[in-house]
């Protein structure tokens, strides 16, 4: 039987983009989403755009709800197998740019780490112990140059430390996975700036440019890397 993967946040923006790209290359795909009326609008969605992708109940901001949300989409599609944790939010300061550090509050930090950084950690909790059992796993993680400590700027505080405690997490959970010396790679990576709700009209890059990177992460071969941090398919430094 195809893979089957679950891509976090997937109604729109760059999620819709991988798991159509994912489905297209005849991967079983769930995109979670977080309403009863996202899951809807996402099937209709997808149906438009040529692909068979299953809307399933994720709220990735709900780390106690996560373990039983992804217990339920298993066990009505089966074990995943891929696992992309693109979900995320920008809420620091009108409009999420030029937010400094001392306007920044402690509801947004808090917000922002529930959504950016327990999400992932509880889905890769959840699921990284049955893929080393199954000897086969791939989790890909959207990070962003926003999170890179070499050259870390000014600006948008909470996204920032967001992206940069997801790419320790990666590292982490890679060293572990590879401590089982089972087939199971986790990687990070930047689409870009992207035209999405987040990225805005003016950015230069389309959804299906940004999903790039993350589609090759998560249909690596088994000689491919683990534990790195990419964008347009190259090495990015941390
Ligand atoms: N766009 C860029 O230029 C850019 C640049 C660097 C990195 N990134 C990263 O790329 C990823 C995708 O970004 P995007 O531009 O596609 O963002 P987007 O257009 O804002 O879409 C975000 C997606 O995440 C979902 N989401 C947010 N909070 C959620 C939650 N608690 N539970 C479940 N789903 C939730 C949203 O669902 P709703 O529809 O329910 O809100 C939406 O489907 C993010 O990790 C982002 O940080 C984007």
């Amino acid at each position: 039987m195809a893979k089957l993967a679950l891509v976090t946040g997937a109604n729109r923006g760059i999620g819709f983009a991988i798991a159509r790209e994912l489905a297209l290359r005849g991967l079983r795909v769930v995109a979670g989403v977080r309403s009863a009326e996202k899951a809807l609008q996402a099937s209709t969605d997808f149906e438009a755009a040529g692909v068979k992708v299953e809307p399933a109940m994720l709220d990735v901001a709900d780390a106690a709800g996560i373990p039983g949300a992804l217990a339920e989409i298993e066990r009505i599609n089966g074990t995943i197998d891929v696992l992309v944790n693109n979900a995320a939010i920008m809420i620091d300061g009108p409009g999420g740019f030029g937010a400094s550090l001392f306007d920044m509050t402690d509801d947004v930090f808090r917000q922002t780490w529930n959504t950016n950084v327990l999400g992932p950690a509880a889905t890769m909790r959840a699921l990284l112990p049955g893929m080393m059992a199954r000897r086969f796993g791939r989790v890909v993680n959207l990070s962003s140059r926003a999170g890179q400590l070499s050259g870390m700027g000014s600006g948008f505080p909470a996204y920032r430390v967001s992206k940069a405690a997801l790419n320790a997490l990666t590292r982490i959970a890679a060293a572990e996975a590879a401590a089982s010396k089972e087939d199971v790679k986790i990687n990070v990576c930047s689409p870009g700036w992207v035209r999405t709700g987040m990225g805005g009209a003016d950015a230069p890059r389309s959804p299906e440019t940004g999903a790039d990177t993350a589609v090759w992460l998560a249909t690596l071969d088994r000689d491919g890397p683990s534990g790195g941090f990419f964008e347009d398919r190259e090495s990015l430094p941390w």
